[in-house]
């Protein structure tokens, strides 16, 4: 028996990256999941990749930030499979992050657009989620947050604002309807190398960007898609409320790891360049 026998997960964003790998992840644990994702054709695509395992999925082409659209993929989940249990709000306004800029310099369309997406967009899902949920009598929610939305950054001002709000919106939830069984936890992945990242990042910015993860390896959509799933099964029936940081330890240590410090003897190899000439220092 998987930990999904039986439940129904509504999964935002399914079409690709971290999203797909998390409803892969709770149809291959017995789930039904609804794949809703803006991009029709890659919730079919990730319908059809379950399907192929044995799985059941539906694909539902929809965009979060439409509160119409909302409604209609959570009738939709309750007249295919009966009902909503688990849902994982993982769909984000992504495309909007080049433009997201410090706060002088920013559009504030952009950050009308990203808030409208990633923190209203969560709380419409939240709201269509949470009656379903008290009429089964239990349900589990996770929300994608970010590492952005636990540390200042010099841009990606609007989203790591919306990702820190969703970290409140999670325990705002849990603390409201913890009496009614459901759960609400957020997962704040760090550097997650997705199709979408690898083909944007070059070498030299991928390294760049790991310089502050303890572990030497980079992480992928199934690393956070374990802890999802962990979060959405009764494995993690006593959790509720939690930001969990999925990072590589990237903010788990003190800011001079990367540039030498005393730590520098154990720093693995493919440093930067502007790490490796940096003065090596030790505490006397
Ligand atoms: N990849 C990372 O390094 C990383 C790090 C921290 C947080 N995250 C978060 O993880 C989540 C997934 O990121 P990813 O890297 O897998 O992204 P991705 O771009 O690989 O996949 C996102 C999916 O969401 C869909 N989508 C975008 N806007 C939507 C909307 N308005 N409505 C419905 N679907 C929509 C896209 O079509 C795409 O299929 C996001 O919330 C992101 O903020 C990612």
């Amino acid at each position: 028996m998987g930990r999904f026998e039986g439940k129904v997960a509504v999964v935002t964003g399914a079409g690709a990256g971290i999203g797909k790998a998390c409803a892969l992840a709770i149809a291959r644990e017995g789930g039904r999941v609804v794949v809703a994702d803006i991009d029709g054709s890659a919730a079919i695509a990730c319908t059809a990749q379950i399907a192929a395992e044995a799985g059941h999925a539906l694909a539902v082409a929809m965009d979060i930030a439409d509160a119409q659209a909302v409604a209609a993929l959570f009738e939709t989940a309750e007249r295919h499979f009966g009902g909503v249990d688990l849902l994982v709000n993982n769909a984000s306004a992504m495309h909007l992050t080049p433009r997201d800029r410090a706060i002088l310099d920013l559009d504030l369309a952009v950050w009308d657009q990203t808030m409208a997406t990633n923190l209203r967009g969560t709380l419409l899902c939240c709201r269509q989620a949470i009656p379903r949920m008290i009429a089964r009598g239990s349900g589990a929610i996770v929300n994608m947050s970010s590492c952005q939305g636990l540390s200042g950054d010099t841009a990606l001002t609007s989203y790591a604002a919306s990702k820190a709000a969703m970290n409140m919106l999670s325990a705002s939830l849990a603390t409201q309807y913890g009496h009614a069984q459901i759960r609400c936890n957020a997962v704040a992945p760090g550097l997650i190398m997705t199709e979408r990242l690898l083909a944007k990042l070059d070498e030299c910015m991928q390294r760049h960007l790991s310089r502050h993860q303890l572990l030497p390896r980079v992480g992928r959509p199934e690393d956070v898609a374990a802890l999802v799933a962990f979060l959405l099964s009764d494995d993690a029936a006593f959790i509720t409320g939690q930001v969990v940081c999925i990072d590589g330890g990237m903010l788990a240590h003190v800011p001079t790891y990367a540039d030498g410090g005393n730590s520098r003897a154990a720093r693995p190899a493919g440093d930067t360049p502007e790490a490796a000439a940096a003065p090596r220092c030790r505490w006397s």
